[in-house]
């Protein structure tokens, strides 16, 4: 079956779905971002999702290009027209096409292209979790935007492809750990407290962390948000890391270094499987405690 993307107003066959060489976000990465899963044919945590993608053009002061309910018809349009029952939809805004010019230009038309695709998450095919390598967070100091500047991001993801890890966690200038390239860090304390970074400027706030702190609080585990340093993740019982496409996914190892056991710890496990319950089971803009 062909891949069909969404460009600006309408629906072209993927290999041929392009945007102007004058693009902003082609030019200067002037544009946002946001990927939402599908799970049995029902988006998972989309209100949310949305929210952040409005946030991020607010604080940019880039014009929605459509919206809210007629961008919701062309996600689930694009969804529909590539068949995905599971998988991802991508959306990605810009500032639109304009002479280049680092200033913003004087009309507000962004750029709206919406891609969708099969997969199935990442956790499922790596039950034993997966190894991480650290590296210097070099990104710049707005990293909860959620922009298509990722070049720290694609560095940092391909020394950890290049060491045979799944991801990187980064180390920002404070020396704690910061997040993952494409998703947020967590450790698990010997007195079993979930830690997770705070969501400040430094972090991307993912949807998928908030939800599980949400379902962690409502099954009575104690979650903190504070820094951690390599040391005390190296010395914790369990890690783990979390986003849209990779649910809860165990960190074994870290630096080489095994983390509690080397295997999966009991209480990742368990956020876990109560992150695949409320995703597959997830309603089209619901989320987890009624609002994570
Ligand atoms: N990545 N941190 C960063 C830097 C990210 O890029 C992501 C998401 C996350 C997790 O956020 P969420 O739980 O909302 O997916 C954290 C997406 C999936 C991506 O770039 O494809």
């Amino acid at each position: 079956m062909s891949r069909i993307a969404y460009v600006n107003g309408r629906y072209a066959p993927h290999r041929d779905a392009a945007v102007h060489i004058e693009d902003r976000g082609y030019q200067f990465a002037d544009a946002v971002y946001e990927v939402i899963a599908i799970q049995n044919g029902r988006f998972v945590d989309e209100e949310p999702h949305l929210d952040r993608l409005d946030r991020s053009l607010r604080e940019l002061r880039m014009a929605a290009p459509v919206a809210r309910p007629a961008l919701k018809h062309i996600l689930r349009e694009t969804v529909r027209r590539n068949r995905v029952r599971d998988g991802i939809v991508y959306m990605q805004i810009s500032r639109g096409v304009a002479r280049r010019d680092h200033a913003f230009p004087a009309h507000r038309e962004s750029s709206l292209v919406v891609t969708a695709r099969s997969t199935t998450p990442k956790s499922a095919a790596r039950a034993g979790g997966v190894a991480v390598v650290t590296t210097e967070d070099i990104r710049w100091k707005r990293c909860d935007l959620k922009t298509v500047g990722l070049l720290p991001n694609v560095l940092a993801k391909q020394m950890a492809a290049e060491a045979g890890a799944y991801e990187a966690w980064m180390i920002g200038a404070d020396g704690a750990i910061t997040e993952c390239t494409s998703a947020n860090a967590w450790i698990v304390t010997d007195t079993r407290e979930a830690v997770t970074r705070p969501p400040t400027h430094a972090i991307l706030n993912g949807i998928t962390r908030r939800t599980v702190r949400a379902i962690a609080e409502e099954a009575g585990y104690s979650v903190v948000e504070r820094s951690f340093t390599l040391d005390e993740a190296l010395a914790a019982a369990e890690a783990f890391l979390t986003s849209t496409t990779s649910h809860v996914m165990p960190v074994v190892r870290i630096d080489g270094a095994p983390i509690g056991d080397g295997r999966p710890g009991p209480l990742t496990c368990a956020l876990q499987a109560q992150y695949e319950a409320y995703a597959g089971a997830a309603e089209a803009g619901t989320t987890a405690a009624g609002g994570a």
